[in-house]
């Protein structure tokens, strides 16, 4: 089968098509014939090995991917044979025609829904529920979506009122995203492009969804609501994490929930991954596809993505 395979890390131009074997689904698991695959942001990181991440190369980046079920693992129903499933791999291997996913973690692509559209939301859907149902938002509360055009920053932002988030003030690095966050339900859009952004937020945020990191993260907190802000953290798109102490948040008497791990993995992808789709199939959410590309332009994919050319997913297609 056709496959992107990783030697080594470096630049997009690591990632390689290559011949390799079909793989055979292990125990508890499906293999399907990909129909689509997800890129994300995370994987150029890992990529160019800018995360600490457990990578053993040569390695298949990928977690996301949606397609037929051709063969099943010991333990998993023959039933499933022939349906189309989308899921996550729950680590690696997914740039590639065939694609080993544990059964437990797909689920059915919902009726008179699209494959791509069903993959595109899935997981950045999944992940922006997990978080605001973490957030905890009460009524007349304002929130902060840094990067409110990213895969998962849209489906925050898209949302965010739903759970009862009273203003919605979001951040974009272009004036097309900036426009772009104001169709999707942002109130308030700031250009985060310019470092001293933060200065520019109210004094009374009451929650911040935090996927940059770095300095930033902690001029946002100079700006959370003293005695009950919550910073929701989940990403470092700067590559640095955030650069808060415990000490300030003793000072603000503010929280920091973090949204990653084994625990967060679990809750987002037993929970939120069926709640989303369940969402979309009943018109209740929206897929964002930016493009999709051949399978064997990942190493374009990457490139458009630390380009930030993109407003929404990029798909591969085998
Ligand atoms: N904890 C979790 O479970 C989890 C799961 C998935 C993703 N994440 C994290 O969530 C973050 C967003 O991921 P995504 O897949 O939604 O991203 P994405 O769709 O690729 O969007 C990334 C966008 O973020 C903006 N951005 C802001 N500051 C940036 C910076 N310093 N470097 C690069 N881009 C920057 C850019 O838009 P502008 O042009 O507007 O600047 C860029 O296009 C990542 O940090 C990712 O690792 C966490």
């Amino acid at each position: 089968m056709r496959a992107i395979v990783l030697p080594e890390t470096g630049g997009p131009e690591q990632l390689k098509v290559t011949d390799l074997p079909r793989p055979r689904p292990g125990e508890g698991q499906v293999l399907i014939r990909a129909q689509a695959i997800g890129v994300s942001y995370a994987e150029t990181q890992i990529r160019a090995g800018a995360l600490p991440f457990p990578l053993s190369l040569p390695a298949v980046l990928g977690a996301e991917a949606v397609g037929e079920v051709v063969e099943v693992g010991e333990g998993v129903g023959a039933e499933l044979l022939g349906t189309t499933r989308v899921g996550v791999t729950g680590g690696l291997g997914s740039y590639a025609e065939y694609v080993a996913l544990p059964a437990a973690m797909t689920c059915p692509v919902p009726e008179g829904v699209t494959p791509a559209d069903a993959l595109a939301v899935a997981a950045p859907g999944a992940i922006a529920l997990g978080l605001l149902h973490r957030a905890r938002l009460e009524g007349g509360e304002t929130v902060l979506v840094e990067a409110g055009t990213s895969s998962v920053g849209s489906q925050v932002v898209r949302h965010a009122k739903e759970f009862g988030a009273a203003k919605v003030i979001a951040t974009a690095g272009s004036a097309a995203k900036r426009a772009r966050a104001g169709e999707l339900g942002a109130d308030v859009v700031l250009d985060h492009s310019s470092p001293e952004w933060p200065g520019e937020l109210p004094a009374d945020v009451d929650v911040v969804f935090e996927s940059i990191g770095g300095s930033s993260a902690r001029r946002v907190l100079d700006h959370l609501t003293p005695g009950s802000g919550r910073m929701l953290y989940y990403g470092l798109l700067s590559g640095e994490p955030a650069a808060v102490t415990a000490a300030d948040l003793m000072e603000r008497g503010v929280t920091i929930v973090g949204c990653s791990g084994p625990g967060w993995a679990g809750e987002v992808f037993g929970m939120r991954y069926p709640e989303m789709l369940a969402r979309l199939g009943s018109g209740r959410g929206e897929a964002f596809i930016d493009r999709t590309l051949p399978l064997e332009e990942a190493a374009q994919a990457h490139h458009l993505l630390e380009s930030r050319a993109v407003t929404g997913r990029i798909l591969l297609i085998p």
